[in-house]
């Protein structure tokens, strides 16, 4: 076995024996899928924009017809994205979980991501905790109403509710503090996990960071898969550098037989 075998069986083992699992993901899930992010220059009409200063409270409200506008261009590349094999692995191993009985008992398994693209969903993964919220969700920021997918684009600038309030997007700006339900599961699923995924993030920002540390505090086994070392990497019990949409279908192929 080479080196990277010996690592996926171990993990696969870990995962196998394990009862609960949690796996945390960031940009790095859907860059073999093409979603741009954040620190990808930004090109187009956009290249003079700073998306750090695009996702804020105060940009939205100094100027929501180029935030709603950027947010819409977001969304039309994203909506011709597909699903990669990392998040149809991740999808696979949700269900293969699900299907588990009282002779045969599998682990529960918690997806949170950082990601707001709605790609683990589309793979077919449920009850994904999106800590960064979704794109594909919408606000009334006067009544509060949610809206699920609506016109791409919008047919005004900056787009209205039928309250007549603004709607933003339902995702987390700089500033602004991250969903508390979806917060407070991660936090309980992490501490509670026998086996620990972190997958395609930088692992420096907070929460990611802080829900490996509760994993890892808690006796978890914890795993790693990233294209480089990160400041987690030597903390974690394996780390695997490599393409989340190679590495993923291998462990999860390994774990389910498929
Ligand atoms: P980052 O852009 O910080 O990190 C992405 C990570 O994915 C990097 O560590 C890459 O090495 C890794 N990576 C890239 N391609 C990969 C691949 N094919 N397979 C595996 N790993 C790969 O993204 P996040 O950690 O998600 O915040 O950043 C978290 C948050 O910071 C974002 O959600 C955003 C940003 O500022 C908000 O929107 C509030």
């Amino acid at each position: 076995m080479t080196e990277l075998e010996t690592k996926i069986q171990r993990i696969a083992d870990e995962i196998a024996a394990a009862r609960r699992i949690a796996v945390v993901s960031g940009a790095g899930l859907s860059a073999e899928s093409g979603v741009p992010t954040f620190r990808d220059a930004q090109t187009g009409l956009w290249a003079r924009y700073d998306p750090m200063e695009l996702a804020t409270p105060e940009a939205f409200s100094r100027d929501p017809e180029t935030v709603t506008r950027w947010y819409d261009w977001r969304r039309g590349l994203i909506a011709q994205c597909t699903p990669n094999p990392a998040h149809a692995a991740l999808a696979s191993l949700q269900s293969w979980a699900a299907s588990g009985s009282a002779e045969r008992p599998r682990p529960s398994v918690t997806l949170i991501t950082q990601n707001v693209d709605g790609l683990l969903q589309r793979a077919g993964a449920h009850d994904v905790i999106e800590l960064h919220g979704s794109i594909h969700t919408w606000k009334c920021t006067k009544t509060g109403e949610l809206l699920d997918n609506p016109p791409l684009p919008f047919p005004e600038y900056p787009p209205r509710s039928k309250a007549g309030g603004r709607l933003r997007p339902c995702v987390v700006w700089f500033g602004e503090t991250l969903p508390e339900a979806a917060l407070t599961r991660a936090a309980r699923d992490s501490a509670e996990c026998d086996v620990f995924i972190s997958v395609g993030t930088s692992a420096v920002v907070y929460p990611a960071a802080g829900l490996f540390h509760a994993a890892a505090a808690a006796g978890a086994f914890t795993i790693e898969i990233n294209l480089e070392r990160t400041s987690a990497s030597d903390a974690v019990d394996i780390m695997i550098a490599g393409r989340a949409g190679e590495v993923l279908p291998q462990i999860v192929g390994r774990v389910t037989g498929g």
